[in-house]
């Protein structure tokens, strides 16, 4: 395919996969919207079209919780070709029936994008009216998810994280007591090979998970005191942080005065708490089980987000360009969600090993804002050419480039048409 056929391509993946506002990340394995595949797509549907691009992060606002939660799932309608649904979450905190737990938030990230791309001015006013409850959902964060106040994010569910099977989950994963699930049916499986997903070990310890805080009504305080799985997140805890310092640039732009001052005094926090993530024997930050205190023994994509998350002090930015350098000269295409050299790496299975267009996207973005040029077109190039060989797949072998899980999938469409694509990069030049 030519590259403006692959433009094409992404594009009508966008279209198909809309529903009227908000956009599936593909038909049958994920038919409802989820948090950051929609933020993600809506920089996608900028390319071509900013009102639709504003209305799929405005339809995710809408499921927020009363508390300031923006779920990491909203059912609007029900579809019996995914599991867990909407009775197996049992939440009440919102307009729209949803999950329990939110996700990577990037939106005040995108939403900065959009309103520094558009010459109209129109979009300052969209901006502007979801203020507010990017304020709310970065409170909840906050209040939620580092109840002590240390300034690191953890995940009540591996879900959370956006990264499910990561292996820095498995201990953690691993104390939580299986109970209160009954019998259940996978839907996963049904779409996509077996080898590619999470073992049933890790489902039924999800659902306990689930079950756990049900009986505690989801009350945020309550799961955050007594959840089973309470894991601090380099992730999360990164993508928060670049988001905190944008949002901060929008409150600045709105003229919220009171508002950038609370912001300040996050970044304060977060920039302090990311040093506890920091392991000298590993050269990163890695994660943390507040349960059991002890840090987790390998190095994932989210420890290059240090530098997306504006964490670019030497001793950083020397160990990551190191670690950069030793996984490239090991797979075809970076980046791999984890280290290559780790015994848990596989390849093919989800967040054990495969490669994600949007987590290289940010990735590639923390080392162009540094000046680094090179690594951040590696990223691309390695990302452009996953895509152009192997369609517009949910992941992707870092050995040999292979598409795995959902197919027309909708952030890497997005991806490509925001970044990754030869003719964004003319655009841009
Ligand atoms: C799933 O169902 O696999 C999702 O990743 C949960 O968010």
């Amino acid at each position: 395919m030519s590259i403006a056929e692959l433009d094409q391509t992404a594009r009508s993946i966008l279209i198909e996969n809309d529903q009227g506002g908000y956009t599936v990340p593909t038909k049958g394995l994920y038919p409802y919207q989820w948090n950051w595949d929609s933020v993600f797509v809506a920089l996608g549907f900028a390319t071509f079209d900013q009102d639709r691009a504003w209305r799929e992060i405005e339809m995710l606002f809408e499921g927020q919780w009363h508390d300031g939660m923006v779920p990491h799932i909203l059912f609007r309608k029900d579809d019996p070709s995914y599991f867990p649904g909407p009775s197996v979450w049992g939440t009440s905190g919102g307009q729209i029936p949803s999950s329990g737990h939110s996700q990577p938030p990037v939106a005040a990230t995108v939403i900065r994008d959009l309103v520094e791309a558009d010459t109209s001015g129109r979009s300052e006013d969209r901006a502007a009216a979801l203020f507010p409850n990017l304020m709310a959902w970065h409170r909840w964060f906050l209040a939620y998810r580092d109840p002590e106040g240390e300034g690191l994010l953890a995940v009540i569910h591996p879900w959370e994280s956006g990264r499910d099977n990561l292996p820095d989950w498995d201990d953690a994963l691993r104390a939580v007591e299986v109970k209160d699930i009954g019998p259940y049916e996978r839907k996963d499986t049904s779409h996509v090979d077996p080898a590619m997903r999470p073992h049933k070990e890790d489902y039924d310890r999800y659902l306990s998970i689930m079950a756990a805080c049900r009986k505690v009504g989801w009350d945020p305080a309550e799961v955050a005191r007594t959840c089973p799985f309470f894991v601090a997140d380099p992730g999360v805890t990164f993508i928060f942080l670049r988001a905190c310092r944008d949002l901060l640039v929008l409150a600045e732009r709105l003229g919220k005065d009171t508002d950038a001052d609370e912001i300040r005094g996050w970044i304060t926090r977060l920039e302090r708490g990311a040093k506890i993530l920091w392991q000298d024997n590993l050269q990163a930050h890695v994660a943390l089980d507040r349960r059991s205190g002890k840090h987790t023994n390998g190095i994932s994509s989210a420890s290059f987000l240090a530098l997306y998350a504006g964490l670019a002090d030497q001793q950083t930015l020397t160990a990551l360009c190191g670690h950069f350098d030793r996984i490239s000269d090991k797979v075809r295409y970076l980046m791999p969600s984890y280290d290559p050299d780790h015994e848990s790496y596989e390849p093919l299975r989800y967040w054990r090993g495969p490669v994600w267009a949007m987590i290289n996207y940010m990735i590639a973005r923390g080392f162009a804002e540094i000046g680094d040029g090179v690594r951040a077109d590696k990223l691309r190039r390695d990302t452009a050419s996953l895509i152009e060989t192997n369609g517009f797949a949910e992941y992707f072998s870092p050995e040999t480039g292979a598409g795995a899980g959902g197919g027309t999938f909708s952030w890497t469409a997005a991806i490509w048409l925001t970044w990754a694509s030869p003719t964004r990069v003319k655009q841009a030049a």
